[in-house]
């Protein structure tokens, strides 16, 4: 095993260096204030590997996403949402007994606690969805033991995943004042979803299987993305000990924020703030420059990918066939095309690195799909829960897990004496 060495105060330290099973090269801190007293400064963590995880492996510079190794590509072309779940979370693709038996316990998870529409009535109808889906996620605990005997854990999984739709789908009937439609178990994942979300009691509703087929392209293309900020949660949440529900909950709550998951509903408001505007594109490119300006260029940039993202590249094809299929003509389309095709002649964003990610075409199929843009960050939720469940997971089977607890640079003031209000 080769080592690392560390010059501190003119003193030598040499470091163990560990290799993954991509090559990918870390140098080992975990003695390193015991051994120098000092610690790693490194904030946003973009050098700071918190985990060893066999879920999911990508490579930025080459556009590259595997979840257990399966590129995203076949994954997306061959596979459907049900199988990429069972495949994140237990590590291996299901036999046809193990996908059926799967398939079958998320339809009979689907309904929620009667008890829990009450929950639903307390909300505001100007309720953001993705407050509803936290706060009923965490409720889920109430609700279900957290016993670490496996066969529990495996229910309480099915559990979430079957019950996340139901949720989602009731808070967007909540928030337009329908009654809620509840789950039916002869259709599959996304057909279920779809029903709960536009069949209303008055009428049959009738599953377009386009759209099925594109949500589940979608939810695919979402699954895992390793130790982003929202599974970061998770496992922040989770090393606490505390149970699935409540880990999953926080985990909804980090995606929420315009930076992470919340990015897919902002780039339709500047889609359409463009389109507005008379396509003034130059205006915008303008202001994404200008750091004083605040704003950004949304759906564009990644920690991780700089060169190309392969989620997105999937979507802008997606986009295309599905607007296609459906006879959809949005000019938020032909908006984001032309965007795209400035920005990446654009010094700025080249020099930088900012490609188009998942949510810059992620929103322009859920909007042709008939989800309005309020639940667009619930929709990742629901891609994502299995990546999170999976995090989750591992990290409590994992016996090198201890609780979360990064150190600080204090940078406060030093000790003062304390003086009585009538003296300062
Ligand atoms: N528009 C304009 N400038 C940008 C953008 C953007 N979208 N993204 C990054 N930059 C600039 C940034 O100002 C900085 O410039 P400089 O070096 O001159 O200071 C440089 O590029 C590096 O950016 P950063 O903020 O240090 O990069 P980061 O890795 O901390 O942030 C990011 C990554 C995704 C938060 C960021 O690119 C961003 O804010 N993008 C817009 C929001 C978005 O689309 N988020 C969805 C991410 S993908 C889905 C998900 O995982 O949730």
């Amino acid at each position: 095993m080769s080592t690392a060495k560390l010059s501190l105060n003119g003193q030598e330290y040499e470091f163990p260096v560990i290799e993954g099973s991509e090559h990918e090269v870390a140098i080992d801190f975990t003695k390193l204030r015991a051994q120098t007293g000092a610690i790693s400064y490194d904030p946003g963590y973009g050098n700071t590997g918190s985990c060893k995880s066999a879920i999911t492996f990508i490579d930025g510079e080459k556009g590259i996403l595997r979840y257990r190794g399966y590129p995203i590509e076949q994954l997306a072309e061959h596979s459907n949402f049900v199988e990429v779940c069972y495949l994140t979370i237990y590590g291996k693709l299901p036999s046809a007994a193990e996908l059926a038996a799967f398939q079958k316990s998320l339809t009979y998870h689907t309904l929620i606690h009667e008890d829990m529409k009450k929950f639903f009535e307390g909300f505001p109808p100007t309720a953001h969805p993705m407050a509803i889906m936290s706060a009923m996620t965490v409720s889920l605990s109430a609700y279900y033991p957290d016993l670490l005997d496996p066969e529990v854990v495996d229910l309480n999984i099915a559990r979430l995943l079957a019950k996340a739709k139901t949720l989602a789908a009731f808070a967007y009937k909540k928030s337009i004042g329908q009654p809620y439609i509840y789950p039916r178990n002869d259709l599959n994942y996304t057909e279920d979803f779809l029903h709960m979300m536009f069949a209303v009691p008055a009428e049959p509703y009738k599953v377009s299987p386009v759209i099925a087929r594109a949500l589940d392209l979608l939810l695919i293309l979402h699954a895992d993305h390793e130790q982003n900020c929202s599974t970061s949660t998770v496992r922040m949440v989770g090393s606490s000990q505390a149970n699935l529900f409540a880990s999953i909950a926080s985990g909804i709550s980090a995606l929420w924020g315009p930076l992470h998951g919340g990015a897919n509903q902002e780039v339709i408001n500047m889609l359409e703030m463009i389109h507005r505007d008379g396509g003034d594109y130059k205006k915008y490119m303008d202001m994404a420059k200008d750091k004083e300006s605040g704003f950004r260029l949304m759906g564009f940039g990644h920690r991780v990918y700089k060169n190309f993202d392969p989620r997105a590249r999937i979507l802008k094809k997606a986009a295309d066939d599905v607007l296609d299929e459906l006879g959809v003509n949005d000019p938020l389309l032909g908006i984001a095309k032309n965007l795209e095709e400035i920005a990446l002649a654009d010094s700025y964003f080249v020099e930088r690195k900012l490609y188009p990610n998942v949510d810059f075409y992620s929103g322009i199929i859920y909007r042709a799909l008939g989800i309005p843009t309020d639940m667009f960050t619930v929709m990742f939720v629901l891609g994502r829960m299995p990546g999170w469940i999976a995090q989750w997971k591992e990290m409590r089977e994992d016996p090198a897990t201890r609780i979360n607890r990064p150190r600080q640079v204090y940078s406060g003031a030093t000790e003062r004496d304390y003086t009585p209000v009538t003296s300062r």
